[in-house]
């Protein structure tokens, strides 16, 4: 998931030590502001077909749970033998949606979290740290 997650998953797949294939999209729910718009778009598409594939999401951070529930049925409808999740980060108390995290960093507090992907404005997603705001 394009852009926040690039940096963990460039760390996550050089941690897994068999055959995987990479693919990429990108969903906005945010626009460049820290709240979620409630609103999902999809931005770019997948390259490949997921159809029998195992599959696993990887996210950034988990929020509301809105986007993931989006990508979830957007998914699920293109039939992959699995469908999993993985996130570097979860806020549970901002949770809107139910959604399955199968396999998850950290969680947090609900605090507006930037780096190691993860935008403040756009900026700082090259801090090789997460931090929050003070
Ligand atoms: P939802 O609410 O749909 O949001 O679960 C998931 C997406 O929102 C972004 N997000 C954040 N980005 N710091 C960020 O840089 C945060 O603390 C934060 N909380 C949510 C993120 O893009 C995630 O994929
Ligand atoms: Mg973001």
């Amino acid at each position: 998931m394009l852009n926040g997650a690039f940096i963990f998953m460039a760390d996550l797949v050089r941690a897994i030590d068999m055959p995987v294939t990479m693919d990429f999209l990108a969903v906005s729910s945010y626009g460049n502001a820290q709240q979620s718009s409630g609103e999902v778009e999809l931005l770019k598409d997948l390259r490949m077909p997921i159809a029998g594939r195992q599959v696993i999401i990887v996210e950034d951070i988990v929020d509301t749970g809105i986007t993931l529930n989006y990508l979830l049925r957007l998914l699920e409808a293109r039939q992959p033998t699995s469908l999993k999740v993985a996130a570097l980060l979860s806020k549970p108390s901002r949770r809107k949606v139910e959604v399955p995290i199968h396999y998850l960093g950290f969680e947090i507090e609900d605090a507006f979290v930037y780096g190691y992907g993860l935008d403040r404005g756009q900026f700082d997603r090259n801090l090789p740290f997460i931090t929050s705001q003070a």
